[in-house]
């Protein structure tokens, strides 16, 4: 495949971004090439600067999940557009935004909107001390809640792929009313609170950003029941799981007292947002006094493709994402026949691990063969598949990964397992 361009416009990007990108996980270092510089994409496929068209399993880390481009959300951008960007007053889509996210998640009777899901997940952290006056907050390793200081300790996601244990620049302080757990350890979980100065506990109901790693069976229970007992509040992060796994997401089945939403949210622009019950979110200012703001909140694009967007997640678009996903893990599990690989599945969602077993915390994930991961990417990019740079992100298939494309995927997938062995 030619690189020409995609390797032109890099060496420039570097002279002018900081590592020629401006989000870590784009970059390809950890599979030990360059990134690829996008042109357009259209359903499941994306274009490269260079002619070349890959079947993406990125989808912009999980926003679309209707496939790029698709018809009914860019008319709606289109039709939100013809109105005016942004007025920096309120609309009445917002409201209309916020009223089915409540039909759809049990509990989340009001919305604060923002610009990204590191904002959510910090205002959750502000509101969860407001409401409770304690300070310390509990998060799982491996888990990623966006860069905020407090929150970037022990993360997922870029961190892990770059291998950065702590970021530089986060005061010692900030970070020294943060506990860090390992994920599914129940000892761990009873001990931490056992003590009664917790705000929030917070976590990724389905933990995705250390490659896919589920709660074991009554964990999420006992994260509920853990933070009641303590006081604390319990913060869902479902910024990838919600409106993905299912309609409700993964956590409303324990009743988390607050969720913190993106990505799908959006519809591929950028919006996020938290959620809870009115008692807790009319603490916010200016109905109460705990303070967040934003120039962009509820931008009139991206509350048009986020409704957009949940318009077509309906019972039957949840099935049809079940079964492709079904068919994309079991196809890969399969091809990777003989070598130490595990696919880890839920709807919407796919970690291959080369790992002998599914890890169940970032210890385990941490015993992955990376370079094996690494050379398994560059093989299925010569391939004509994109899946995420890094074992420590999950696959995510959309709507638009039509039964063709897992096949072709899977053939990819298979003389690219075929060359490991
Ligand atoms: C679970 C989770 N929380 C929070 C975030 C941060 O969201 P954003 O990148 O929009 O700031 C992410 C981003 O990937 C995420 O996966």
């Amino acid at each position: 495949m030619s690189a020409d361009r995609s390797t032109a416009i890099y060496e420039r990007a570097q002279q002018l971004l900081p590592g020629g990108v401006n989000s870590p996980v784009r970059a390809m270092r950890a599979i030990g090439r360059a990134p690829i510089f996008i042109e357009r994409a259209a359903g499941a496929q994306i274009t490269d600067v260079d002619g070349n068209t890959y079947i993406d399993y990125v989808c912009s880390w999980g926003p679309l999940i209707a496939g790029h481009a698709h018809p009914r959300v860019l008319e709606a951008i289109a039709a939100a557009a013809a109105k005016g960007t942004s007025f920096g007053a309120p609309t009445e889509a917002e409201v209309a935004l916020a009223q089915e996210v409540s039909l759809r998640i049990p509990g989340a009777e009001m919305l604060r909107m923002t610009s990204s899901g590191t904002e959510a997940a910090m205002t959750a952290i502000r509101l969860a001390r407001a409401h409770t006056g304690a300070e310390m907050i509990i998060k799982f390793a491996g888990h990623y809640h966006g860069h905020s200081d407090a929150l970037l300790v022990q993360a997922g996601s870029g961190l892990l792929t770059q291998g950065i244990p702590s970021s530089p620049g986060v005061p010692q302080a900030v970070t020294a009313d943060t506990i860090v757990l390992p994920w599914n350890n129940e000892e761990a979980l009873l001990a931490a609170t056992s003590r009664s100065d917790i705000a929030a506990l917070i976590a990724e109901p389905i933990a995705a950003n250390m490659g896919l790693v589920p709660p074991q069976p009554g964990f999420l229970e006992l994260l509920r029941e853990r933070a009641s007992a303590t006081g604390a509040l319990l913060v869902a992060d479902e910024v990838i799981t919600g409106f993905r796994v299912s309609r409700e997401g993964a956590a409303a089945s324990v009743r988390p007292d607050i969720y913190v939403l993106g990505k799908i949210l959006g519809g591929g622009l950028p919006a996020a947002a938290l959620a809870g019950p009115r008692a807790i979110l009319e603490q916010l200012a200016p109905a109460g006094e705990v303070y967040q703001a934003g120039t962009l909140s509820g931008n009139p694009l991206a509350v048009a493709a986020g409704l957009a967007t949940l318009a077509l997640l309906d019972a039957t678009a949840y099935a049809q994402l079940n079964a492709t996903t079904q068919r994309l893990a079991t196809g890969l599990q399969e091809a990777a026949r003989g070598l130490p690989v595990s696919v880890v599945a839920v709807t919407g969602l796919v970690t291959v691990f080369f790992t002998p077993d599914p890890p169940t915390n970032l210890d385990e994930v941490r015993g992955a063969d990376l370079d094996a991961y690494a050379a398994f990417c560059r093989e299925l990019l010569a391939r004509g598949v994109y899946p995420p740079p890094s074992q420590f992100e999950a696959w995510f298939p959309s709507l638009a990964h039509t039964d063709e494309l897992i096949d072709r995927t899977l053939e990819a997938a298979d003389s690219a397992f075929a060359t490991l062995r």
